[in-house]
C-alpha cells in the first residue's frame, strides 16, 4: 500500500439490517488500474462497487478516492457521482430519447453545457463505442450490445475519474458479448481506472491488473490474474473458478 493509491478501500463492512454483507473489505487501485472483482451470486460484488458511489452506505471502514474519503457524511454525492461512472447490467435507457439524446442528457443538466456542447460531446463518445452510424437510433432500434454501448457512452460524458462496470455483459446474448468487452477493453488501453464485476474470465484475465475473490462479503483471495488463476492459494478461489469454467 503506497501514499498516492487513487482507490483506497479499507476495512469496509455493510450491514442490511442484521445481516453483514461486507466484512472488512480492503483493496488498492493505481490511477489506471483495472481491479476486477469475482465471487458467487450474494457475495457482495454488487454492494461494494456501490459503497464506492455511495448508491450503498457503508457503515464502517474507508473508502479514499483520490485522497478524499468518501464515507465522510460531508462529501458532495452529486460530485462524487459525477466523477464515477456506472454502467450496469440493465441499460436504463430512456427510450423516448435518441443514443445521442440518452448520453448528451448528462453533460446538459449536469454539467451545464450549452445543447450544441452536449450533443457534440455525446457525439464523440459514441464513436468512441463504435456507434457512429446510430446517433439517432431509438433504444428499440438497437441491439442489447449497441444499447449496453450507448449505457457506456453516457458514463464517459461526464469524464468519469474512475469507471464501475457491474456485471455489464451478464444480460446478453451470447453473441453480443464481446462487441461490449470489446470497448471496455478499448478504455482499458486508453488507461481509464476501472473497477469491474464480471463472469468473463478470459477478460478478467487478460485486462486485469488485480483481481479480488469475494465470498460471503469476505475477500478470500486477490492477485494478479496468473497467480489468482493458475496457482490460488486458498481451496474456496479454486473451487470458485472450477465451477465458473464448467459454466462456458
Ligand atoms: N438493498 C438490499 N437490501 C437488503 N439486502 C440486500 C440489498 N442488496 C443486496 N442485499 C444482500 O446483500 C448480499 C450481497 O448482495 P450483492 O452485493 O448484490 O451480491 P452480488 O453482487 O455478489 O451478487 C446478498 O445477501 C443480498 O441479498
Ligand atoms: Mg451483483
Amino acid at each position: 500500500m503506497s501514499d498516492d493509491d487513487f482507490l483506497r478501500v479499507t476495512d469496509v463492512s455493510k450491514w442490511y439490517g442484521e445481516e453483514q454483507v461486507l466484512h472488512d473489505v480492503s483493496f488498492e487501485m493505481d490511477r489506471g488500474d483495472v481491479t476486477v472483482l469475482i465471487g458467487p451470486s450474494g457475495s457482495g460484488k454488487s454492494t461494494m462497487l456501490r459503497c464506492v458511489n455511495r448508491l450503498a452506505e457503508a457503515q464502517e471502514g474507508s473508502i479514499l478516492l483520490d485522497g478524499e474519503e468518501v464515507l465522510s457524511p460531508d462529501l458532495d454525492v452529486d460530485e462524487l457521482r459525477r466523477e464515477v461512472g456506472m454502467v450496469f447490467q440493465g441499460f436504463n435507457l430512456f427510450a423516448h430519447l435518441t443514443a445521442v439524446g440518452n448520453v448528451a442528457l448528462g453533460p446538459r443538466r449536469v454539467l451545464g453545457l450549452s445543447e450544441t456542447e452536449a450533443r457534440e460531446r455525446a457525439e464523440d463518445q459514441l464513436e468512441r463505442v463504435g456507434l457512429a452510424d446510430q446517433l439517432d437510433s431509438y433504444p428499440a432500434e438497437l441491439s442489447g450490445g449497441q444499447q449496453q454501448r450507448v449505457g457506456i457512452a453516457r458514463a464517459l460524458a461526464m469524464e468519469p475519474k474512475l469507471m464501475l462496470f457491474d456485471e455489464p455483459t451478464s444480460a446478453l446474448d451470447p453473441e453480443l458479448i464481446g462487441e461490449v468487452l470489446e470497448v471496455m477493453h478499448g478504455l482499458v488501453d486508453e488507461g481509464m481506472t476501472m473497477l469491474v464485476v464480471t463472469h468473463e474470465m478470459s477478460f478478467a484475465r487478460a485486462v486485469a491488473d488485480e483481481i479480488v475473490f469475494l465470498d460471503d462479503g469476505r475477500v478470500v483471495e486477490r492477485g494478479p490474474p496468473e497467480q489468482l488463476f493458475e496457482r490460488p492459494e486458498e481451496e474456496r478461489t479454486g473451487r470458485f473458478l472450477e465451477r465458473i469454467a464448467s459454466h462456458d
